[in-house]
């Protein structure tokens, strides 16, 4: 295969909603779904803010393609690019990593090829660390603590789809301790109106925005947080779709992760909940989070607002929000009990839809994370969402993923999140 698209991501739990992600941000055209964990981008490394995808683990730099899609070939290559590329890497010590994604391997092996390589590395006079493999890829805490996106730092990723493989380079790892640091360390927190990671808000945001649907067709200029470092700088400006002055709806905002994340992207953040307290903790989230980060939104605004009847301040540019998912269950209930529950969650919802139809403009597109319950004969949908046309909605089709893909749920979980992106007729 001729691949001539520079970057590869390594996709979350569920690969579907990264992918997704990507398509809804960057478009379908750019974006090519490779082996089961991970996607080619058409997107330079460097223009790409890696700091605000929640779908993808790692962005990597495309460096080559391997002659065959075998351990021993990946070996070979390894043995022969780390001597020839040290002399790229600033003085000093350098640290090798290398994750093996699609191959099967057995570490020992990784070891030995990184034994190999070191040992030809010393011997042009240079003092280099190996990281050990615990798994053939190595998880992003041993990334970050390695410094292994540094500049004197290498992970280097082979990543096949069973037929092909590559050579690449990672050049942003998913900042796990960022992500920990933005959901444990909040003031609020209400385990009864569920926590809703940071990683999966930052997605149905995305889902929100789109690309193709961009506002002013306007790109903005945003910097990624984190500085690629490794590689030569090229260009900063990023192909983001724009953020800056428009306002995100969340019409059930809860504790506020999701306005929390929106405001970081650059959103003006507009939250409404039913619940006075739930507002409160929203409100001292945002406070908290405009201390602790850097925010790079302007403007919050949260009131009370039953989100079937309420009137929203205008304008209103992009709606993302985890809605009211109902009761919570621990193991499947009886069924008429279940059937009582969904009739009540998805009467709200089709309320909420007519009262925000006769609210936003023609086009504004909509990402909604409801309830779908897990049955043993599959998921039970909210029947609301066969009548979405004459609710005044099109229902967004991905291209490379199906909607029954963009399901949300742990093992053992009855109530799941599905990702239902909208676009107002
Ligand atoms: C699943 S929680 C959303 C959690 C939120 N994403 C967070 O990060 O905390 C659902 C929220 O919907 C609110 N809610 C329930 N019915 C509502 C209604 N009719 N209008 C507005 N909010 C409602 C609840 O008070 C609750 O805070």
């Amino acid at each position: 295969m001729k691949e001539s698209f520079p970057t590869i991501l390594t996709l979350g739990r569920q690969p579907s909603m990264g992918i997704a992600e990507l398509e809804s941000l960057y478009g379908a055209e750019n974006v090519k779904p490779y082996g089961t964990e991970a996607t080619f981008l058409n997107i330079e490394s460097s223009k790409v803010n890696f700091a605000r995808l929640g779908g993808s683990t790692r962005l990597c730099k495309v460096l080559a393609e391997l002659p065959a899609a075998s351990w021993s070939a990946a070996r070979d290559f390894l043995a022969k690019t780390i001597p020839d590329h040290e002399k790229y890497v600033p003085e000093g010590k350098l640290t090798i990593g290398v994750s093996v994604i699609g191959i099967k391997v057995d570490t020992k092996d990784i070891e030995r090829c990184l034994l190999g390589a070191k040992k030809a590395v010393k011997a042009l006079g240079r003092s280099v660390r190996i990281v050990p493999n615990k798994t053939a890829e190595l998880n992003a805490a041993q990334v970050i603590h390695n410094n292994l996106t540094s500049s004197n730092g290498w992970e280097l990723v082979i990543i096949s789809n069973g037929a092909t493989a590559f050579l690449a380079q990672t050049v942003f790892i998913q900042d796990i301790e960022g992500y920990a640091a933005r959901d444990q360390a909040r003031p609020y927190r209400d385990a009864r109106v569920g926590m809703l990671p940071p990683k999966l808000a930052q997605t149905i945001i995305n889902l929100a925005v789109s690309k193709i649907n961009d506002h002013s067709s306007r790109l903005s200029v945003l910097g990624s947080r984190q500085q690629p470092t490794t590689l030569p700088t090229e260009a900063t400006q990023n192909l983001e779709p724009r953020t800056q002055n428009l306002v995100l709806l969340d019409p059930f905002c809860g504790t506020g992760v999701l306005l929390q994340e929106a405001s970081l992207m650059g959103f003006d953040a507009y939250g409404t909940d039913l619940e006075p307290r739930m507002v409160e903790y929203s409100i001292g989230n945002m406070h908290w989070i405009r201390e602790k980060f850097d925010v790079a939104g302007e403007t919050v605004r949260i009131e009370l607002g039953d989100a079937t009847e309420h009137k929203w301040q205008q304008p209103i540019d992009l709606l993302a929000s985890e809605t009211y998912l109902g009761q919570a269950y621990a193991s499947l209930p009886p069924q008429e009990q279940l059937q009582k529950n969904i009739r009540y969650v998805d009467s709200l919802h089709r309320k909420f839809l007519f009262n925000l139809q006769k609210q936003v403009k023609k086009g504004t597109r909509i990402c909604l994370a409801v309830p779908a319950w897990y049955t043993k004969s599959g998921f039970l949908h909210l029947p609301v969402l066969d009548h979405l046309q004459e609710l005044g909605y099109n229902r967004v089709k991905f291209v490379h993923v199906s909607k029954d893909d963009l399901i949300y749920h742990r093992e053992n979980q009855i109530v799941g999140r599905e990702l239902v992106v909208l676009v107002k007729d």
